[in-house]
């Protein structure tokens, strides 16, 4: 902000301060903006594709952007008084000084002036991108404090323009929800890997995508505060080894899960992070994650989803940010819900006696080729009760079928019950509803994705968790005779993908599901993308459901891939589409606030715990 010197005669210039000097950088690098006595009102300085509002206060004259930060009004318009600067359009206040903004969101630039012969200069350059980009990032973070997703979209555009790739500004985001959740690592990370893998697809929406990940990593996270990492332990160096059976490796695991077993959350954080920062290597340590996350059947298989996603958000924005998105995985593994120590799992704990000492045998079986009994596997599964349930996925791995192909047969599966879920349910005062059967889906496609990057006898146990799951769903199936009929006209033959997410947007499942099996068939490949362009279509609301709206498409788009390259599961390939055409075309609970009522009631009247349809 410029000061108006004193007043001198020309001739006397020599006199004045040094620094109202003309020098020989001023002359290239100062434009001529007004004279002082134009300056009677906030004047507009038009140049190099700029707006400068160049604005007169008392004895200071400062130079600021005339486009308001929050929506691009013009500020020159806008009363001053006192030092500050209000934008007419909504009551924006800034400080002239230095562009702060003490009312409302974004500051404004500022740029230098000084005053030399009765006549203002202004001094515009680019600011560097070295400050600048730091300087977004901060405001970034104060725009999620304020949950003003408007200015995060506004940042984001900012920083895309000066060149922040998707993954930098998602990372942002990532940190700020791994310090922000108290549980730990929650949907808006899992979504948010899925976004970023999106990107392959929606390039052209990268500001949407980002803005979008962005806002479902924070908007849960309103009002939280920071839950600080504790630091690292200090471990001695382990040596180089990437091989997980390393016994140094194994010393580390086994004190992770005994840390995490006994849920010494700050302990198992600080091992985890100082074995990070000790070089352990990332297949080593996504090991240990996995094998700790299916110690139980966590919170119905959230760990385990999580513990991929982490793997996947990590190979979007770098393994630099392990600390803190894997210790906040860690986080969410200890504070998880242990479900097989319920009563409700106790027969389940009863048959697992049995297979559990077999796991070391099958994970060093199994080969490719192996037959499954596929229709057979899949309809014990579905109907066969809790007990052969899990006895068909130890019959399978006694045959020597691979991990991978019968994670793909329960993802067929767990499809399966999709389809044949009673959509009325979604709508009744019950526990139960489509997030519940969406969730088979995305826990099937976790199972696989592990087994497919590294297969241990720890892991295996996802399938059984993943047999039982599906299978204890049962009770929320319509009677055979009222299950969907495919074979419907598709809404548009011509362009099938797009009639199908016509169907999805008008709520018509029956239509969807008919589009997208015609689909399916004749424009494969336009029907995924139609389907992942819906990540970013804002017809849902609560960060929760757009969550299991983007993780139910990213794994039943996988999870049809694979089978569809399955020389014995291919025809089954559609399957996870069509249930996945079914839970998006149905309208969703999404408020809830009459099933959270009758909750409380029923509790706080009655004594009773939430009514639901599966047996608890
Ligand atoms: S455009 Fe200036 S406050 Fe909204």
């Amino acid at each position: 902000m410029g000061v108006v010197p004193p007043r001198v005669p020309p001739w006397s210039r020599r006199r004045l301060p040094g620094r109202w000097r003309r020098d020989r950088l001023g002359e290239v690098s100062w434009t001529r903006a007004f004279s002082l006595d134009e300056l009677t009102r906030p004047r507009v300085l038009k140049t190099a594709g700029r707006q400068i509002a160049v604005v007169r206060d008392g004895e200071s004259v400062a130079a600021i952007d005339n486009l308001c930060p929050h929506e691009g009004y013009p500020l020159h318009t806008g009363p001053v008084k006192d030092g500050l600067l209000t934008c007419e359009w909504h009551n924006w206040k800034f400080r002239l000084a230095d562009g702060k903004c003490v009312l409302g969101g974004e500051d404004v630039r500022t740029y230098p002036t000084k005053v030399e012969d009765g006549v203002v200069f202004v001094r515009i350059e680019e600011p560097p991108r070295e400050s600048e980009v730091p300087r977004l990032y901060a405001s970034l973070g104060e725009a999620y404090d304020d949950g003003d997703f408007g200015r995060v979209a506004r940042e984001v555009a900012r920083l895309m323009r000066f060149g922040e790739p998707a993954p930098a500004i998602v990372a942002h985001g990532c940190v700020y929800a791994a310090t922000h959740d108290r549980y730990g690592f929650d949907h808006g990370m899992a979504t948010a890997a899925d976004l970023l893998g999106s990107l392959r697809v929606l390039s052209e929406e990268a500001p949407l995508v980002v803005t979008e990940a962005l806002s479902l990593l924070v908007e849960p996270l309103l009002r939280e505060r920071v839950y600080p990492f504790p630091e690292a332990e200090p471990l001695a160096w382990v040596g180089q080894s990437a091989d997980p059976e390393d016994p140094a490796w194994r010393a580390i695991e086994a004190e992770l899960r005994r840390r995490v077993e006994a849920e010494e959350r700050e302990a198992a954080e600080a091992l985890l992070r100082g074995a990070i920062e000790a070089g352990a290597p990332p297949r080593v340590v996504h090991r240990w994650l996995v094998h700790a996350a299916t110690d139980h059947f966590l919170s119905f298989g959230h760990a385990q989803i999580y513990c991929v996603k982490a793997e996947e958000l990590l190979g979007e924005i770098g393994w630099v940010h392990a600390h803190p998105v894997l210790s906040s995985l860690v986080r969410r593994i200890v504070t998880g819900t242990r479900e097989d120590r319920l009563p409700y799992m106790k027969a389940y704990r009863r048959r697992m006696e049995v297979h559990t000492p077999r796991l070391e045998a099958w994970a060093g079986m199994g080969q490719e080729g192996a037959a499954l009994p596929a229709s057979e596997f899949i309809e014990t599964v579905l109907d066969g009760g809790a007990d052969a349930a899990l006895d068909a996925v130890a019959d399978a791995l006694d045959r020597g079928v691979t991990p991978a192909r019968i994670a793909l047969a329960l993802g067929v599966a767990a499809a399966e019950r999709m389809l044949r879920f009673d959509t009325a349910i979604e709508d009744a005062p019950v526990a139960e509803g489509w997030l519940y059967l969406s969730h088979l889906l995305t826990h099937a496609d976790a199972v696989w994705a592990t087994l497919r990057r590294r297969r241990s006898a720890e892991a295996l146990r996802g399938l059984f968790h993943s047999a039982r799951f599906v299978e204890h769903e049962h009770p929320l199936d319509l009677p055979p005779e009222r299950r969907s009929r495919l074979g419907g006209r598709p809404l548009d033959p011509e362009a099938p993908d797009a009639g199908t997410m016509v169907a999805v947007l008008h709520h018509d499942p029956e239509a969807a599901m008919a589009s997208a099996e015609f689909a399916f068939r004749e424009r494969r490949e336009a029907l995924f993308g139609a389907l992942v362009r819906a990540y970013v279509s804002d017809h849902l609301t609560v960060p929760i459901f757009i969550d299991h709206q983007i993780k139910t498409t990213a794994a039943a788009i996988r999870l049809s891939k694979a089978l569809a390259l399955d020389a014995q599961l291919a025809p089954w390939a559609e399957r996870p589409i069509l249930a996945l055409v079914r839970f998006l075309a149905h309208p969703l609970q999404e408020r809830r606030i009459r099933r959270r009522v009758r909750d409380a009631l029923r509790f706080v009247w009655e004594g009773k715990v939430p009514e639901s349809i599966l047996p608890y």
